[in-house]
């Protein structure tokens, strides 16, 4: 693969995927604008090289219709205000006036073209949908690693209609950090995995079986390990078809000499709501229909003291319902610890970048990725499609 600091852009026209998928609240506000922040270094670097730049994007899930609730303009006014430049939103990604407005391009110019889901052949991957958006410019940039795990038309299909394609830095350092992370790692190496689903996050796990040093297990999913290995856990949710799956899981670490670590105490409470009653207690001593929400003190001492040699950290999911702060404590608690470690730190996962960002811990976090469903696909052991196709592209081009 290439990268956009090793192909020739100087005052060229380039078509750069970005993913500047954030959350608006209802009035159209950004809440969290990292995702913008973070593709600043490239747009720069093509700035000083005087390239002129056509910018695209997703928005949510339009399902491709035009929802104007899901314009790219509050994106566009934000990145325009960070740039200290004018950024012009293009009417629409394809048609007779996004080519006019491209025609008449100069170098340094920035158009960030509509959003691209208002389109149903974006998902789709349709081939006429990815030349007409490939004719906008002769080189492709990817800097979009939150979405390079989708095989659309913007992150596959373009890359086999231009004549050059590379990465952004952004997409560098994710990859850069995620190969330090778990394929060439520091060691010991361990992972931290939480959040609700086993289900959601089996291959992540077996996957991850193969590479680390310690697996450490927080959040509803460990719920499913705790009832596999004979535990009370009340009312909790639970995979109960995933049963035979954890305990297979529990035999494989054994197996490959992984320490695996689950809670020992935990929050539980009566019903799952911000106000309800709450307990500690001992993982064995779950009351019947009770509710396990969070990871107790002594769960957090021992992740903690788990932790303290590893010299890497890869971080993927909360350690119980930390939306509500009566259960959020167990999280946070993490945030610090892992934080507070001398390990090189890597954390995927929009949930586990909240609570980093609550504690505000993010400077203390050798590395925070901007993807959710792509850094899980990474954590499986998957090849990115987007990734893929900038290879086939590179190849391509040496043989040209
Ligand atoms: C994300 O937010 O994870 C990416 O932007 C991908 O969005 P999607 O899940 O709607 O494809």
């Amino acid at each position: 693969m290439l990268y956009i600091n090793q192909i020739d852009i100087k005052e060229k026209r380039i078509f750069v995927r970005v993913d500047c998928n954030v959350p608006l609240d209802n009035n159209l506000n950004i809440t969290e604008d990292t995702r913008i922040r973070r593709i600043l270094p490239t747009i720069n670097y093509a700035l000083d090289e005087n390239a002129a730049i056509i910018l695209a994007s997703h928005l949510g899930r339009p399902k491709g219709k035009r929802i104007p609730e899901l314009s790219l303009a509050p994106v566009v006014k934000r990145l325009s205000r960070l740039l200290h430049k004018e950024v012009k939103l293009a009417p629409d990604c394809v048609g007779e006036e996004v080519k006019k407005m491209v025609s008449e391009m100069k170098p340094g110019d920035i158009i960030f073209l509509e959003n691209l889901r208002f389109h149903p052949g974006e998902t789709a991957n349709n081939q006429d949908f990815a030349k007409e958006l490939a004719s906008l410019a002769p080189i492709y940039i990817n800097d979009a690693f939150a979405v390079c795990h989708r095989a659309h038309a913007s992150v596959v299909g373009i890359p086999k209609y231009v004549e050059q394609c590379a990465a952004g830095f952004l997409l560098k350092d994710e990859l850069t950090y995620f190969h330090r992370a778990l394929e060439d790692p520091a060691r010991p190496l361990a992972a931290v995995i939480g959040g609700s689903k086993v289900s959601g996050k089996l291959e992540a796990l077996e996957n991850l079986l193969n590479r680390v040093d310690k697996l450490i297990i927080g959040g509803a999913m460990a719920n499913t390990f705790l009832k596999a290995l004979g535990y009370e856990v009340g009312n909790s949710f639970v995979e109960e078809d995933l049963l035979d799956t954890a305990q297979k899981l529990v035999k494989k670490a054994r197996n490959n000499g992984v320490k695996l670590y689950l809670p020992v105490d935990c929050v539980v409470a009566e019903a799952i709501e911000p106000h309800a009653e709450t307990k500690l207690v001992p993982v064995q001593e779950v009351p019947k229909r009770w509710f396990i929400l969070d990871i107790g003190p002594a769960t957090t001492t021992l992740f903690g003291e788990a932790l303290q040699n590893a010299r890497t950290i890869v971080w993927n999911g909360p350690m119980g319902a930390f939306e509500m702060d009566a259960f959020s404590r167990g999280t946070l608690e993490m945030v610090r610890i892992i934080a507070n470690t001398y390990a090189l730190t890597i954390v995927g996962g929009g949930d586990t970048d909240v609570a980093i960002h609550r504690v505000g811990a993010a400077d203390k976090f050798s590395y925070i990725s901007t993807g959710g469903g792509a850094f899980l696909e990474l954590l499986e052991g998957k090849t990115l499609p987007g990734v893929a196709a900038l290879e086939e592209c590179a190849k391509r081009m040496g043989n040209e």
